[in-house]
């Protein structure tokens, strides 16, 4: 749609000045602003034409938030040129038009909502119309910086640049701000950033004195740092303004702009906690091509090789247009593009790019630890795709348009070479802004990204969408606390977003590598918001860090369930993640502590983030990490129980022996590391030995082990090294896949370091806990023999398959997990001294009695020194001497 001439007249920049000119001046001055009524919408919008809109006086509702000042020297408008060729293609796009509707509404309200479908010029214009308005420029009278956020990286930069360059400013001007990286000098009129860094600065100043409004873009996304963000704003905006209606002179009043493509926006306007009032909405008109959504026939779990051939085909047979295509994550990304670069890619081009320097470009990025914590791409470690219903593997009955695409306008064989770009976060910045640049003379654009390419960026000239249906996702596992990012199915919203990619330039086809059945059975309405996925104690450190103390109150946009918060500050607490009085954390008040500064920067579960966090001491951080990715890879051991199905029938009953026999000694081997004081070390042993080994289906078939979580525990470690690596620089965490075995005094330290990861998760035999007359009493195996556990009502026994299993039962233990079978069952359980539970979780400990030694005499001998070794509140990288290594 085209917009006609008269409208491109009627948007008169100049006027359009003069008019605001008037408007800051010309009416009388009302300054009700501290509890806003009713969203202001400017009067008289509603006659459009810019030409009216001031005709007459305005009547300005009490609550607007407007800016008087007579001084004629203030400055009310910025001039900028751009080229003839840049302000045509900005006239085009959907927000232009709406320029004037949105800058009143802006100037009036101190909270907005815009909302427009992907690539209508939201974030690329709405940042330029308050630049001409004279925000972010000294001398006017919101001199303050324009502040834009984003949730990916990629955007941030990318945006900056092209904002800069639509001003004819660049940076500093236009200037982005991400973690690790930034050009932002004193000049900044126009900052694009991260949420995270935007809510790192309110750790510090609470009102952003810096800035005079704020744009929250991509709202809908729903990050958690978006929505604590805005649960944030929503506040300061209010004590921001208040603020300046005492004291006009010296400061100005701060807006809050919230940007949302065009879905779930009444989450944010209809929510009366986090607004009393509901802000005004500016919906931005779609102008989308029609697009032709092909599903498949088939949904095969090979969407990597699915997703090339499709591309191929396209490029075969399909008329010129850009094809788009989208997959989870860098590894696949970067082979996809290599193999297609490999056939297609444009001989010439490609050693124009001098691969070399580009490689040492990329080093240089990891070494500097150029990653933000909150996007770290945990690669491939992760899960399958989500299981198939096996009937959905048939044909997909509804649609089987597959081909219908290629049937229209099919083209002679293409032998045209393609231009292949992989676009993700990570991606070096350089690399990431070839995307908007035109494809070589005669090559076709192949763009493999990761959904940023869903809402944030928009790539000129797409006409054709592959979409895996497929995103990763940070998802949580209650079992055993691990977060990780799984490739799961995205949403219904997030496919036809990603089909909407192909409806820009003119109208186009999108290929869903998935049938319509599993569409319609497997895909929800809407991705939930990532606070409901993420583990709320995590949520709760990650706000402490941020200096956020009243989590109870907290105005978020989706409010986590309240049991749970106050319950998450509690094991907090527990943990020494947050200072600890029963009155601050029962108020929601308690305040974080080094420690938890530490553990906040690890995307873990605080338990294990706590375990990372101490264990570098006395060169346990190798162990600490394997232990941590196994517990959250899940059992590594084959069960005798799957051994017995495993038996084959017609094997000789000698041959069915000597595989329970290889069973049972592996079995063994693996738990003699510790001499059976913890399950943690079998695994840990397992693990060492696969590794001293290489690895491989052969070991893992001769000790009985599932060689795919051996694999993912191998990446876990890996990844887990290397974020600690380049969150420390100063501690060695190299990861070194080959373990050599702990010495006597690091099992005694993993044991207490495990101890202060499940502080919360004790259990006691239940004649020490009792003091009856059986206590210490000696007892010869654990069968029968009940615990008391921390927060549990029943007795609990210790799991058969457990490696203390046989012995003497001991006093005291922590556990990873219950299960409840015909009685509950402690699982991962370690032996701990009860003498060790006063410093590593004083908070739980009642000293009203005295504590019975427990009686079991081969723990007496090796605990004869009582001591806890390692210091339990001790972070890496807070000027804290390291203790020698043994
Ligand atoms: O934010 P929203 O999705 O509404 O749109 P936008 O990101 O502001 O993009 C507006 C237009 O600018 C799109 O057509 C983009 O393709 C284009 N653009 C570009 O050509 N080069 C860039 N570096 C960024 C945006
Ligand atoms: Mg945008």
């Amino acid at each position: 749609v085209e917009p006609d001439s008269d409208d491109i007249l009627d948007r008169n920049r100049g006027e359009k000045f003069k008019q605001w000119a008037l408007l800051q001046t010309k009416h009388e001055p009302e300054f009700e602003l501290a509890v806003p009524t009713a969203p202001v919408q400017a009067p008289h919008l509603k006659s459009k034409g810019p030409a009216r809109a001031l005709a007459g006086k305005v009547e300005m509702p009490t609550n607007a938030l407007v800016q008087e000042s007579d001084d004629p020297n203030v400055l009310r408008s910025v001039e900028v040129s751009r080229t003839e060729e840049l302000q045509t293609s900005r006239m085009l796009l959907p927000v232009t038009e709406l320029e004037q509707e949105i800058v009143e509404t802006v100037l009036l309200n101190p909270i907005t909502v815009i909302c427009g479908e992907t690539g209508s010029g939201k974030t690329t214009q709405l940042p330029q119309f308050l630049f001409e308005r004279a925000f972010g420029t000294k001398g006017s009278l919101n001199p303050g910086i324009v502040a834009i956020t984003q949730p990916r990286r990629v955007a941030a930069v990318s945006m900056a640049n092209r904002v800069g360059a639509e001003l004819g400013v660049g940076s500093p001007k236009v200037a982005y701000k991400i973690r690790y990286d930034g050009n932002t000098s004193p000049e900044t009129a126009i900052k694009f950033m991260t949420d995270g860094v935007l809510l790192r600065e309110l750790a510090n100043d609470f009102l952003l004195s810096k800035y005079s409004v704020v744009i929250v873009d991509e709202a809908h996304e729903r990050s958690v740092n978006t929505d604590i963000l805005i649960g944030v704003l929503s506040r300061v905006v209010t004590l921001r303004n208040n603020r300046w209606k005492e004291n006009l002179q010296s400061t100005s009043p701060l807006r809050l702009v919230i940007m949302s493509a065009t879905l779930r926006v009444s989450d944010f306007t209809e929510n009366k906690t986090l607004f009393q009032q509901q802000p005004p909405v500016v919906n931005v008109a779609a102008r989308q091509h029609p697009v032709t959504i092909h599903f498949a026939k088939k949904t095969s779990n090979d969407y990597l090789d699915e997703a090339m051939a499709k591309t191929i085909k396209i490029h075969k047979k399909l008329p010129p247009g850009g094809i788009l295509v989208f997959l989870t994550g860098q590894a696949e990304i970067e082979s996809v593009v290599k193999k297609l670069n490999q056939r297609f890619g444009a001989k010439d081009h490609l050693k124009s790019q001098k691969p070399k320097a580009r490689e040492s470009k990329a080093n240089s990025n990891a070494a500097n630890g150029d990653i933000e914590i909150e996007e770290v791409d945990l690669g491939d470690t992760i899960p399958p795709t989500p299981e198939l219903d096996e009937d959905l593997k048939e044909v997909d009955s509804e649609d089987s348009g597959d081909e219908s695409g290629f049937e229209e306008a099919t083209i002679d064989e293409n032998s045209s070479p393609m231009h292949v770009l992989p676009l993700y976060s990570l991606l070096p910045s350089d690399k990431q802004l070839q995307v908007f640049e035109p494809a070589p003379e005669g090559a076709r654009l192949v763009v493999v990204a990761t959904n940023v390419a869903e809402t944030s960026l928009t790539i000129p000239g797409i006409r054709y969408v592959i979409d895996s249906g497929r995103a990763k996702e940070r998802s949580y596992n209650p079992q055993n606390g691990m977060q990780s990012f799984n490739v799961s199915w995205i949403s219904k919203a997030s496919a036809a977003q990603r089909a909407g990619r192909a409806g820009r330039t003119g109208p186009g086809h999108t290929y869903r590598l998935y049938s319509s059945a599993v569409f319609e059975n497997h895909f929800e309405h809407f991705a939930k918001p990532e606070i409901l996925r993420m583990p709320i104690e995590g949520v709760v450190l990650q706000m402490k860090s941020m200096n956020l103390d009243v989590v109870n109150n907290f105005p978020f946009p989706t409010p986590p369930n309240a049991v749970g918060l106050s319950m998450a500050e509690k094991m907090l607490s527990n943990l020494g993640a947050l200072s600890n009085t029963a009155l601050t954390h029962s108020q929601g008040k308690s305040q974080i502590t080094e420690l938890g500064r530490s553990m906040s920067l690890f995307p873990v579960a605080p338990r294990f983030a706590k375990m990372l966090v101490t264990g570098f001491q006395h060169g346990c951080l190798p162990y600490i990490i394997a232990i941590v990715s196994a517990l959250s890879v899940g059992d590594p051991f084959i069960h005798e129980e799957a051994l017995k199905n495993s038996l084959n029938d017609d094997d000789s009953e000698d041959a069915r022996q000597a595989i329970r026999k290889a069973y049972f000694k592996s079995q063994q081997k693996f738990a003699s590391l510790g001499d059976h004081t913890s399950d943690l070390f079998k695994v840990l042993s397992a693990v060492g030995a696969y590794e001293y080994a290489g690895g491989g289906e052969s070991f893992c078939r001769a000790n009985f082990l599932r060689l795919k979580a051996m694999e993912e525990i191998h990446k876990l470690r890996a990844q887990i090294s290397y974020l600690i690596q380049s969150t420390y620089p100063s501690i060695n965490a190299h990861f070194v896949p080959k373990l050599s075995p702990p010495s006597e005094t690091q099992l005694k330290v993993i044991r207490q370091l495990i101890t202060a990861g499940f502080i919360e998760q004790v259990a006691v035999r239940k004649d020490l806990a009792e003091e009856n007359e059986n206590a210490g009493k000696k007892f010869q195996s654990c069968r029968g023999i009940a615990y008391k556990a921390i927060g549990i009502e029943e007795d609990v026994f210790i799991h058969p398959s457990s490696t203390l299993f046989s012995g003497e039962p001991p006093g005291y233990i922590t556990f990873t997990e219950v299960v409840s079978t015909s009685q509950p069952y402690l699982k991962g359980l370690t032996v701990i001294d009860v003498s060790w539970l006063h410093k590593l979780g004083k908070s739980m400990c009642r000293f009203s009695k005295p504590v019975q030694a427990p009686a079991n005499a081969s723990l007496q001998k090796s605990e004869s020194r009582r001591e806890v070794i390692v210091e339990p509140h001790f972070g890496p990288g807070r000027g804290i001497k390291l203790p020698a290594v043994k």
